[in-house]
């Protein structure tokens, strides 16, 4: 599998998490519409090149269960949540109720806007290790006050690579009339996502990481009764448009000036490689690798998974509790020196491994890892 990726051959790549990987013949597809639209700029911006956004547009809302409509690309998660946060019109008081495992540059967002306004960006502690929906939700609606206008989570948490019960939070806050916005950067491609079935207030994905698609894809979903509500991040021709469309939802957001929308138009592609590789069976055996060989790790960095309950909690990545005063000096070892890729990521006063599995990994790749770890261990004092 491997292959078919871009990947340099020589590092073992164990961090899909962060930033995704493209596979060669999505990447072609993506250059292809670029030679296209630099063939033709005129016609392809204005014409061509729309109607293939809106045909990607339709295959990623079939693949993630929602209308078109309520859909439109963004280059990255941040950019998504930074246009609906600006818009939220917070209060003094307010609050926001999250969890202490957010993704530091959401975190980033939503304090200041909440510094702006006077709202409170409530930071609910998730004790680790989780092992039950019913402790975590617990655990979680604790923080509810009369005061409590969103609640904001990861779907899946980036440092400790966690997934969230994501259906009973949104399921809860729509009872509650809470608006619930969800983070779901690492989603698509990744757990099967049913937009309509959650029924979220706002929901982000990448597609440029479990979805394949080169980078710079992304996408918005806002619900359609609160679409008004969300105005676009910058201004451009589609605000009081000259020829609206039937949505004003996608005439703000969709149209934001002079951009390079090719990355967008890959999604097809994307599918079509899921279906020729048999990508959801591979996936799946990804996983049971991973959650077969994460304990092995573990032991070995004298340490335990942040779950027992896999079923719940995790998909293809798996994070590990570590002892280090040198978390970027051991990143750079297991890079520089060892030829692999993989994330130390310090969040409030832990570190964590964080181990990505997909197709193009084997268990050779957990085996280097695991003899690098005995090197540092009695070579090194990073570990
Ligand atoms: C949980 C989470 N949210 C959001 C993001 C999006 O980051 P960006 O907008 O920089 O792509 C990431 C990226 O890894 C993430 O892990």
């Amino acid at each position: 599998m491997k292959s078919y990726f871009l990947l340099n051959p020589k590092i073992t790549y164990l961090n899909h998490g962060s930033f995704g990987a493209c596979p060669k013949p999505i990447f072609e597809s993506y250059q292809n519409w670029q030679q296209q639209l630099e063939m033709d700029p005129v016609h392809f911006i204005v014409n061509k090149g729309q109607e293939a956004m809106n045909k990607s547009k339709k295959v990623l809302a079939d693949f993630i269960k929602c209308d078109p409509i309520d859909l439109v690309f963004t280059p990255n998660p941040s950019y998504a949540l930074n246009t609906v946060i600006r818009s939220l019109n917070l209060n003094p008081g307010d609050e926001i109720l999250t969890t202490d495992q957010e993704y530091g540059a959401m975190d980033r967002t939503w304090n200041y806007y909440a510094k702006k306004t006077g709202a409170v960006y409530k930071k609910q502690k998730i004790n680790l290790p989780v092992d039950s929906k019913d402790r975590f939700l617990d655990a979680f609606f604790q923080g509810l006050t009369k005061n409590t206008k969103i609640v904001f989570l990861s779907h899946i948490t980036s440092s400790t690579g966690l997934i969230f019960p994501i259906e009973e939070i949104c399921k809860k806050s729509n009872e509650l009339g809470i608006l619930s916005i969800i983070d779901g950067a690492h989603v698509p491609g990744h757990i099967p996502l049913n937009i309509e079935a959650l029924d979220p207030t706002i929901y982000t994905g990448a597609c440029h990481k479990w979805m394949l698609a080169p980078k710079g894809t992304s996408f918005l979903f806002v619900k359609k009764d609160f679409q008004k509500s969300i105005d676009p991040l910058v201004i451009s021709w589609g605000y009081n448009s000259d020829n609206p469309t039937a949505s004003q939802f996608q005439d703000y957001h969709q149209m934001q000036g002079t951009t390079d929308f090719s990355s967008y138009l890959t999604i097809p592609d994307c599918i079509e490689f899921f279906n020729q590789n048999n990508w959801k069976e591979e996936t799946k055996q990804s996983r049971n690798t991973l959650l077969n060989l994460a304990p092995i790790v573990a032991k070995e960095l004298e340490s335990n998974l942040l779950t027992t309950n896999f079923d719940d909690f995790l998909g293809q990545m798996c994070s590990i509790p570590i002892k280090t005063t040198q978390p970027i000096k051991l990143k750079e070892y297991l890079y520089h020196k060892e030829n692999i890729e993989i994330p130390i990521m310090e969040h409030s006063d832990k570190v964590y491994l964080r181990l990505s599995f997909q197709p193009y990994n084997t268990a050779n790749d957990i085996e280097k890892l695991v003899d690098a770890i005995r090197k540092i261990k009695t070579s090194t004092t990073l570990l």
